[in-house]
């Protein structure tokens, strides 16, 4: 009893730990702090849970210590080895894990369950199938985002004619199969329950499917709710006070973020699921028609930034490709030592995953006062003498404004050609991951600095040195 009683305090403390972090991930001079909070909110979780085969219930320790030790070292490997890039692609797989793990709980209950070793209420029946259902479309739908994201599967590959009505009728398929499980009970029998899993599964998959590749953070997000609706249901099953307030905040940051992400895109979810939006994947061939982008040297735009009074930097997904973070701060401590007013506009979507910026750019240690958001880099982009636009493209491309017939029309972009002066740095024409041309490179005020971002502002900074 005392025991008990020493867990859920635990628990609690667990729980507020969680609170706390995310209320330090808020902000990104606090961010780091907040995963380490929650780290220890995780932390006691887990020990007040070991503790709990003490009060006298069943002991698996050997079990447990195998998992933890194994996946201990899985994910430590691969924190370890994954590149800032390919970030988006790993929390897709640690969630569909988390998906696969409240699915196999609830899969645990089922078979105890139909063998008759334990009787479930139509209630309790219903969390352990929404655990199992959830869990499992969460599992296969990140494993298929991983996949794309990652280059490894294209969305042509698995996209078939009428997709959305096929996952129309499988979704009523799994509804209906979970309605008969339901009314029958133990008579229903395991294999029923087993057919019912088997179409989640390919109902996660086929949900993800005709998803267009850019919108794979969106869609990252959204299941990364299911997730935390899962885990929060299966809290339920266990009567785990932790495992449910820790679901449900995934469920709720999961949402607010898909939300979050759909609005800084001006689209709503129901069109990022249909739309498709990004799907060609890869880099198309740039439709330039007669237009020419005007070219610039590095010698021209190290004398423009040198005497400029003003320079704003925008990043994108190709500063993180080139890892050109700390050249850029370089050079901006070489222009500012020269009096020039530099700051950075950070766009909500730059780069593959939200705050994608904001942690290169600390890692670089550029202060956060430096960094203007959507609103503030628009009201000071007028101002400014010089914009440099280092690896960004869909994000300040003027279509989004100007042109209804484009697939990212209506998006809030960064206004970089209200600025005096505007200079692109990337590799060539190509474009960035929603697929289409930027009127932006062969706008009057842009010069294009072709080359990668690194290495650019390398020759950047010598060439300001030697000024
Ligand atoms: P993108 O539009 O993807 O453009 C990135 C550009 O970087 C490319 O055009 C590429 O051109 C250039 N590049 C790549 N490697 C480079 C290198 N080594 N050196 C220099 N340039 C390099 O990036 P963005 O402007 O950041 O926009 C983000 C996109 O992702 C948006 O469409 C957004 O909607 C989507 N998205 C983002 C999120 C989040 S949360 N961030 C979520 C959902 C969707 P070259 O190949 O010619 O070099």
């Amino acid at each position: 009893m005392l025991l008990t009683t020493y867990i859920n305090l635990s628990y609690l403390i667990g729980a507020v730990a969680f609170v706390w972090g995310l209320r330090l991930l808020s902000s990104p001079d606090t961010a780091r702090k907040g995963n380490i909070w929650a780290g220890i909110g995780m932390g006691i979780a887990i020990v007040a849970t070991l503790a709990y085969p003490l009060s006298g219930a069943e002991n698996n320790y050997a079990w447990i210590a195998g998992g933890l030790i194994v996946g201990g070292i899985i994910g430590w490997l691969a924190a370890k080895k994954i590149q800032m890039t390919a970030m988006p692609q790993m929390v897709s797989v640690f969630n569909g894990l988390g998906g696969a793990c409240a699915s196999v709980l609830a899969l645990a209950e089922l078979l105890k369950y139909y063998d008759g070793s334990m009787s479930l209420g139509v209630g309790q029946l219903g969390i352990v199938l929404f655990t199992l259902l959830i869990g499992a479309i969460s599992f296969t739908g990140s494993m298929l985002a991983f996949a794309k994201l990652d280059g490894r599967i294209q969305d042509k590959h698995v996209i078939l004619p009428k997709h959305s009505v096929i996952n129309l009728f499988l979704l009523i398929g799994v509804l209906v199969l979970a309605i008969v499980l339901m009314i029958q009970g133990q008579a229903a029998g395991l294999v029923l329950a087993i057919v019912f899993l088997v179409l989640a599964l390919i109902y996660g998959f086929s949900f993800v499917a005709p998803i267009g590749g850019a919108d794979m953070p969106v869609v990252i997000s959204l299941l990364n709710s299911f997730t935390g609706l899962s885990a929060a249901a299966a809290g339920l099953i266990y009567n785990n006070q932790i495992m449910l307030v820790g679901g449900i905040l995934v469920g709720a940051a999961g949402t607010i973020l898909t939300v979050l992400m759909c609005e800084a895109m001006n689209r709503s979810l129901l069109n990022v699921i249909v739309g498709g939006f990004g799907s060609a994947g890869g880099p198309a061939a740039a439709d330039s028609g007669d237009q020419v982008a005007k070219v610039a040297t590095v010698t021209d735009v190290s004398i423009q930034l040198f005497y400029a009074n003003s320079v704003i930097f925008v990043p994108g997904y190709g500063l993180a490709v080139a890892q050109a973070q700390k050249v850029v701060k370089e050079l901006d401590d070489l222009l500012e030592a020269n009096g020039v007013d530099v700051k950075y506009a950070i766009h909500p979507v730059a780069g593959r995953m939200p705050g994608h910026m904001n942690v290169l750019l600390a890692e670089a240690d550029v202060p956060y006062p430096k960094l203007l958001d959507l609103d503030d880099a628009n009201a000071a982009l007028k101002d400014t003498d010089t914009v440099v636009i280092v690896g960004a493209n869909d994000v300040v491309n003027p279509a989004a404004l100007d042109d209804p017939g484009s697939p990212i029309y209506g998006m809030p972009v960064l206004e970089v050609w209200n600025a005096k002066n505007i200079i692109v740095l990337k590799r060539s024409m190509n474009p960035g991951y929603a697929g289409i041309q930027n009127p932006l490179f062969f706008h009057e005020k842009n010069r294009m600095l072709f080359g990668d971002a690194k290495d650019s502002i390398q020759k950047l900074v010598q060439e300001v040195k030697n000024l």
